[in-house]
């Protein structure tokens, strides 16, 4: 049985998905005899509720020099972290000569508005190639894993930070005690540690189970964290939910006593006893939705090549390497994914092999149907492919439901 990441209670995972390949390795013809795979299973602690994947790859067969994910791809995320950094800077950072942390900053797209600002500021990245991105746009970047070690060595060379930050990146820290010790050597006793993640909430309440792949160690929720942080002298002393990537909670936590814990955290709390995150029986509930949910996409999508459909996806995330393998969606089914991200196109998405075009291809020669992978940027998608629909294409979604786009 694996251990809790947090407490090392062993836990029973809820539900496999089966055989997984690597979610981002998006590859070559040639690379696909040495393709690995391995059983995806995920599960929620009893002791601490948190919950979390079966299994734990190295995290440098994930992040590397050929990262596929350039965060600034998306111009809302862009203007999301914009507002986000404002917010800090306004909040947090309004003492003398302010230090700000981001881990995993990835091609700088938070920190840029630091730097530009002029504030003293520094991202911590392992992938060297979206680090580079980073520099290039002068932001000051270090390539290494964060944990305990790097958060003593650039309090050593900087000093205290009054903040450190992370977006998208803390569900990715299988060493994540190692980690909090690293944050709490680094900030002052005032500092804050902010980040923001998916929500576990969210992806019971929509059934979003594309968010469980193997980049995501962590499907954090308060509950869980406020178990994490009492082993580590902290708390949580804010939480604000945010939209983006399908769901997600920004959290604020503290050294405990440090600030106020404010109102939001305690109805949080409640809201999370009415979801029921911390009972076995909601995973077991989850799991016979995602079972439904396959046998629908599956489904529809043979009923749409029985009736003579183009059908192409929209965005190779990810994301829908867990929906793709997991409901067997093959070329057969989907033809073609459109990608913008230059490193994807031109290879296969992972395990099934669905070709990846560049975009121009989709706007050329548009599908019948766009099965919406890239479905937590609905809102930016859906406006800019106004004129895709207005000639009658449709957009074919799986969170909350399988259906089509009204
Ligand atoms: N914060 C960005 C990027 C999220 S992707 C955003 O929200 O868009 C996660 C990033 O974390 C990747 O760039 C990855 O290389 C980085 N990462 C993974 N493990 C890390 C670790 N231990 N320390 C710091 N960064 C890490
Ligand atoms: P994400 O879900 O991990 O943010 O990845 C989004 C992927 O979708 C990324 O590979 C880029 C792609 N994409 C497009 O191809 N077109 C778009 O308009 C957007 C927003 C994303
Ligand atoms: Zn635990």
């Amino acid at each position: 049985m694996p251990a809790c990441l947090i407490c090392e209670e062993p836990f029973q995972p809820f539900m496999s998905f089966g055989r997984m390949p690597i979610a981002n390795g998006f590859l070559t013809e040639a690379q696909f005899p040495q393709e690995f795979f391995d059983e995806l299973t995920v599960g929620a602690c009893p002791r601490c509720s948190m919950v979390q994947l079966g299994r734990i790859l190295p995290p440098e067969q994930l992040f590397h020099e050929n990262y596929a994910y350039f965060s600034s791809i998306s111009t809302r995320m862009t203007e999301h972290f914009r507002r986000f950094a404002e917010w800090v800077s306004g909040s947090f950072l309004t003492g003398k000569d302010p230090f700000v942390v981001e881990i995993g900053s990835n091609d700088g797209i938070m920190l840029q508005n630091f730097a530009k600002s002029g504030m003293r500021h520094l991202g911590v990245e392992p992938s060297a190639n979206v680090a580079q991105a980073a520099q290039a746009r002068g932001v000051r970047t270090v390539c290494r894993f964060f944990d305990e070690k790097a958060g003593r060595e650039i309090r050593g060379e900087h000093g205290a930070a009054q903040a450190v930050l992370g977006a998208n990146v803390i569900c990715h820290l299988p060493n994540i005690n190692s980690v909090v010790r690293g944050v709490l050597e680094l900030l002052d006793d005032r500092g804050v540690f902010v980040f923001e993640e998916p929500y576990l909430g969210d992806i019971v309440e929509k059934t979003s189970y594309d968010q469980i792949y193997d980049e995501h160690y962590l499907y954090y929720a308060l509950g869980s964290l406020d178990r994490l942080f009492a082993r580590h002298g902290m708390e949580v002393v804010d939480v604000v939910p945010q939209q983006v990537h399908g769901g997600s909670m920004r959290y604020v936590a503290a050294r405990r006593g440090a600030w106020p814990v404010r109102e939001s955290v305690v109805r949080q709390r409640a809201h999370e006893e009415a979801l029921g995150l911390a009972h076995p029986g909601t995973y077991l509930r989850l799991r016979a939705r995602i079972e439904e949910s396959r046998r629908k996409l599956a489904a529809l999508l043979r009923d749409l090549k029985g009736a003579g459909k183009t059908v192409a996806g929209y965005g190779a995330t990810s994301k829908s390497t867990t929906v793709t393998n997991y409901c067997g969606i093959g070329p057969d089914l989907v033809a073609y994914i459109s990608d913008t991200t230059p490193g994807k196109q031109g290879r296969f998405s992972p395990g099934v092999h669905i070709p990846v075009v560049p975009y121009e291809r989709f706007q050329e020669s548009p599908p019948d149907y766009a099965l919406l992978f890239a479905w937590n940027h609905g809102a930016e998608i859906v406006e800019k492919e106004a004129g895709f629909r207005a000639r009658g294409g449709k957009f074919l979604v799986y969170v909350p439901e399988v259906g089509v786009l009204e």
